[in-house]
């Protein structure tokens, strides 16, 4: 069938299946490009491996230290006459392009949140790996079933006090506007928000895969956070998806408590704001990506997630004399780069000047939109989208 981008608001209704590989392929070049990952991971478990930075350090670990990869995430498969998601497309193209190279990959589409789906990856470890030596753990998710007690929570995105007034963007029109976000009115928005992204679920899956004797002494585990400027203070590390960042750093701790006898360490890492399914969700902040894009591509210190994945990797949790930099939170930063005095000033005097009429030329929406279809494999150079494309593409080691 001939695949063409159906959107609805934020959200992509279609997904192109030689655009998706297409687009893998590209992440791929660029890790080899970098050269092999010294010392870098050699059995990887990845949680929420097919989009975003969980896809790129999926991507990061097989091609930049020739890791085994077993990839978890909740897509909606392809079949015949029936098109899959675009996270179904990239596990199926990263697949294929890891068994081309002879990498061990394979993957468990299902809720990662269930003691079902951690019981099989456990199980499939014991068969194929027996031990995994770095645990990503890259989920972002609107709701979460807790497998303990079955209560189903949604998390919501909104300021915590106040009522939250800023310019915001709708990437397909360009038209900036003022948007007021209400405020929580009780705390179980904000109880329910960690629920579904604090750290609680990363804490059962480490237990779990300990409890099981699938970590490898030294294993490593990660799980990605985001600070960003003070203008999305209200709506992001203040508010109700802050309080779930800071119970996910909060469980750091935790877990190198719980590896202490394997001499494990575990990283929250905080990350660049990114084009991404979810980030695009938010309010305000595609219009500070936009305005982001177009100082950091200017000054030459632009990443996409391949890029942030790739160095987090060699330079972060993978270095020569084994030593992670951390801030004084205890936090890997990889937003060095987006957080920099120069980057932040020039953002923060064009979002202030940022209109409809000038949006164009000031910021980098452009970028931003073309990022978005790139997500669901659209706007790719080299793909014949007037050409039919085979929707029935499937992961090879999912039946
Ligand atoms: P994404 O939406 O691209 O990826 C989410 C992944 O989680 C997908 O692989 C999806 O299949 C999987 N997933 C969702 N629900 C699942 C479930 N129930 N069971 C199994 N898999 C499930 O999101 P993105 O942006 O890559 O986010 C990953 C992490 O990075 C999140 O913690 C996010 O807060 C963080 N982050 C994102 C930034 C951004 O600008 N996009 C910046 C800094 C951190
Ligand atoms: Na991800």
């Amino acid at each position: 069938m001939i695949i063409q981008p159906r959107t609805r608001g934020f959200i992509c209704l279609t997904a192109h299946p030689d655009g998706a590989h297409q687009a893998v392929k590209n992440q791929i070049e660029y890790v080899k490009s970098k050269g092999e990952i010294k010392n870098g991971p050699k059995k990887v478990l990845v949680i929420g491996a097919s989009t975003g930075f969980g896809l790129s350090s999926r991507i990061a670990a097989a091609f930049g230290s020739d890791a085994s990869t077993i990839g978890v995430f909740f897509e909606k498969p392809a079949s015949e006459g029936k098109m899959g998601t675009a996270g179904w497309y990239n596990s199926a193209a990263f697949e294929k392009e890891a068994h081309a190279a002879g990498l061990y990959a394979k993957s468990i589409n299902g809720d990662a949140f269930s003691d079902e789906v951690k019981k099989e990856t456990i199980e499939l470890i014991k068969k194929d790996l027996g031990q995994v030596d770095l645990v990503v753990y890259s989920l972002a998710s609107p709701r979460r079933t807790h497998p303990k007690t079955g209560v189903a929570y949604a998390s919501v995105l909104k300021p915590i006090g106040q009522p939250f007034t800023n310019k915001t963007v709708d990437f397909h029109t360009g038209v900036v506007s003022d948007i007021t976000i209400n405020p929580v009115e009780n705390d179980e928005d904000i109880a329910n928000t960690i629920a579904v992204m604090g750290g609680e679920d990363w804490k059962f899956w480490i237990e779990d895969l300990k409890a099981a004797g699938v970590l490898a002494e030294g294993v490593k585990t990660v799980a990605y956070s985001y600070i960003g400027p003070e203008l999305t203070f209200p709506i992001y590390r203040n508010g109700t998806i802050g309080q779930a960042k800071n119970d996910l750093e909060a469980t750091v701790p935790v877990l190198n408590d719980l590896l202490k006898d394997l001499n494990g360490k575990s990283y929250v890492s905080v990350n660049k704001a990114l084009v991404t399914q979810s980030s695009s969700a938010i309010p305000v902040v595609p219009l500070y990506i936009s305005l982001l894009y177009k100082v950091m591509k200017a000054k030459g210190t632009h990443e996409g997630t391949i890029e942030q994945m790739q160095r987090l990797f060699a330079d972060r949790l993978y270095t020569e004399n084994g030593e992670v930099a951390l801030d004084e939170a205890g936090r890997i930063r990889v937003d060095d780069w987006e957080m920099a005095d120069d980057v932040q000033a020039e953002v923060a005097k064009l979002w202030d000047e940022t209109t409809t009429e000038n949006l164009s030329e000031i910021s980098d929406i452009e970028g931003y939109r073309k990022e978005f279809f790139n997500l669901f494999g659209f706007e790719l150079d080299g793909i014949d989208y007037e050409k039919d494309a085979n929707e029935n593409v499937q992961v090879p080691s999912i039946e």
